[in-house]
């Protein structure tokens, strides 16, 4: 990619998201122009010196040479400083507000992009790229703003002070043009290698660090080092070349710099020596050709920045492209009405590149009903909880709620009518009794607690010292397993969804718990759908109809008999938070619900 190709596509990226922050920019960079101007000027003062204060010897013109010297300096010095921080301010903006939106386009993807992107990369995205891109897009936009009017102007200052001359210093800046744009390239291909072996490295560390129980208790722990260490040797050497590709387009700047002086003194002293030129003259000539120096390897790095910002923009932008695999319907339908059901109608799908999970799957859930859905490992249960969820869309048939496709549904409608507690339930790292309220932030305290003691988490809590307020670590982990699928149902029963999916909810508990889970299900307000997936016969047994998954396929199994013990789990045997209803009746807990006709 061309310098001027990177350059419109980081800063075509970078342009939305100036918005607030373009006074800072501007004022940073016409501040940065100001103090360009100010550079010359004090150059050309002090020309003045050598040749009114220095060569003459003469003190009496030192003292307003001096002053105006320090004035412009001055002034020089604090535009440049005030445009630095005006820069930083802008910059520092605009990095905020594209990582914001990036980070939210990536939360606001399906889980079907989840499954294709690995966790360590959208990190790598989210982080350096975006850095990356500002570096080139704003701090470079002023970089080269700058230059340009650095070599602009100095430039001018060399005709101004001695056309001939210059002609001689400038004789360079073909070859130097010819090699920057062939190292360009170059250093397109360096970056592109560099981004993709630092976003591998992080890739394994996110993989290990996550899972490193499993690391250890394997122990590969040894292998996984390895692995670090030789990703981390392809990054290294990738970014040594990156360096050393910079290092050599950097060195064509200064060789120039350096040929073109050596051409300039050899044609000024045969200049001095016909009287054509002062020493003042010819020295501040240098001096403008030595300012020359930095503005001509800055407009040199500014293609290997803009290598490098081109290869983070193409990589956010793969993300702000990336196909939404269930788009939100141009014309959303009206919520279904409360109570509702949830109904497969001949769903059919697979995973992208896999064998088909589900054939023709036809099912309803209705309100009031408990279903269990039972099945083999890898049978597709997870599936349909995700497919009601719409994380996928079928290939074919329709999933419903209360009769409408979910295609059809905003996201947040569906989100908010079907609530899933998954196989494998997240945690936020603060609060039990945070972790439970993020499912509705703005529930009341006794519609909390009773969430809380439906699923018995306050008897959890009380062996606690902080109680509710106890911090679940990351990822749940000062929790047990069980505890943790305690918070998850809490949270799903506080969000009041009318369907209520729970994959595998008894995972982790104990057969107290399970008992006392299946009584909670009995106990819970008798309108929402509640699908049960279990592999747990007692579970199963809870359900008022059973749904076996085989082949892609369900079949209807007749409910099977109850087990001894839930004949048992009358009102008077179960522990009264198990028969506490959900949601805004706390303040009848203390007045047993009997459960359902169908457990007695
Ligand atoms: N994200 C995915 N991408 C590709 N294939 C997947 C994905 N998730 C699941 N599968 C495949 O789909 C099939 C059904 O998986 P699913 O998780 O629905 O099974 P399950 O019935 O819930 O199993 P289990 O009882 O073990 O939880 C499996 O063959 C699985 O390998
Ligand atoms: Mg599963």
């Amino acid at each position: 990619m061309s310098t001027s190709t990177s350059i419109r596509s980081s800063v075509a990226m970078m342009a939305p998201y100036t918005k607030g922050h373009r006074f800072a920019i501007v004022s940073g960079i016409i501040l940065g122009i100001i103090a360009v101007f100010g550079q010359a000027a004090a150059l050309n003062v002090f020309g003045k010196f050598i040749d009114d204060v220095i060569v003459p010897a003469d003190f009496s013109a030192f003292p307003h040479v001096a002053i105006l010297y320090a004035v412009i300096s001055v002034a020089m010095i604090a535009s440049g400083c005030v445009s630095q921080v005006a820069l930083a301010s802008g910059g520092e903006g605009v990095v905020r507000s594209l990582r914001s939106e990036l980070f939210r386009r990536i939360m606001s993807m399906p889980a079907s992009f989840f499954d294709r992107n690995e966790p360590g990369d959208l990190l790598t995205r989210i982080d350096s790229d975006v850095d990356e891109v500002e570096v080139f897009a704003v701090s470079g936009i002023d970089t080269a703003a700058n230059a340009v009017f650095q070599v602009v102007v100095f430039t001018g200052m060399l005709v101004w002070l001695d056309p001939e001359l210059t002609l001689v210093a400038l004789v360079i800046v073909p070859v130097v043009l010819i090699a920057t744009k062939l190292l360009g390239r170059r250093m397109a291909a360096v970056e592109a290698e560099a981004r993709r072996r630092a976003s591998n490295l992080m890739g394994v560390a996110e993989q290990s660090v996550n899972g490193e129980a499993d690391a250890r208790a394997f122990g590969w722990v040894g292998a996984l080092t390895r692995r670090f260490d030789e990703e981390g040797r392809h990054a290294q050497a990738a970014a040594v070349k990156e360096t050393r590709v910079g290092q050599v387009l950097e060195a064509v700047g200064i060789l120039a710099v350096v040929v073109a002086a050596l051409a300039v003194i050899g044609f000024g002293v045969y200049q001095l020596s016909s009287r054509t030129i002062t020493i003042g003259t010819l020295t501040i000539f240098l001096g403008f050709l030595m300012e020359l120096y930095e503005p001509i390897t800055d407009l040199g790095s500014l293609g290997a920045s803009g290598a490098a910002a081109a290869v983070s923009a193409g990589r956010i932008n793969e993300i702000f492209t990336a196909e939404n695999t269930t788009p939100e319907p141009a014309a959303p339908g009206p919520a279904p009405a409360t109570p509702t059901d949830l109904r497969f109608d001949a769903v059919t799908f697979s995973y992208p590149g896999r064998a088909r999970v589900l054939d023709a799957v036809s099912f309803a859930v209705r309100p009031g009903e408990v279903v269990a859905l039972v099945g083999d490992s890898g049978a597709g249960k997870s599936t349909i909880a995700r497919l009601a969820h719409r994380d996928y869309d079928p290939s074919g048939g329709r999933v419903l709620l209360g009769g409408r496709d979910l295609r059809t549904l905003c996201s947040s409608t569906v989100t908010g009518n079907v609530a899933v507690v998954n196989q494998f339930p997240a945690l936020l790292d603060t609060t039990i009794i945070e972790n439970v309220r993020a499912a509705r932030p703005r529930a009341g305290r006794d519609e909390v607690d009773s969430a809380i003691r439906a699923v018995g988490l306050d008897d959890v809590a009380a062996a606690f010292p902080e109680g509710l307020e106890t911090q679940v670590g990351p990822h749940g982990r000062g929790l047990s397993g069980g505890q943790r699928e305690r918070v998850a149902i809490a949270r799903a029963l506080l969000c009041r969804a009318p369907v209520l999916i729970l994959d595998e909810p008894t995972n982790g508990l104990d057969q107290a718990s399970v008992t006392d889970f299946t009584a909670m299900i009995a106990a819970l307000p008798g309108d929402r759908a509640i699908l049960l997936i279990t592999h747990d016969q007692a579970v199963a047994r809870c359900a008022d109809r059973l749904l076996v998954l085989s082949h892609g396929r369900v079949a209807a199994q007749p409910t099977p008999t109850p087990l001894a013990p839930r004949r048992a789990m009358t009102p008077a045997r179960l522990p009264r938070r198990a028969l506490a209803p959900v949601a805004s009746q706390a303040g009848n807990s203390s007045t047993p619900v009997s459960p359902p006709d169908r457990w007695l």
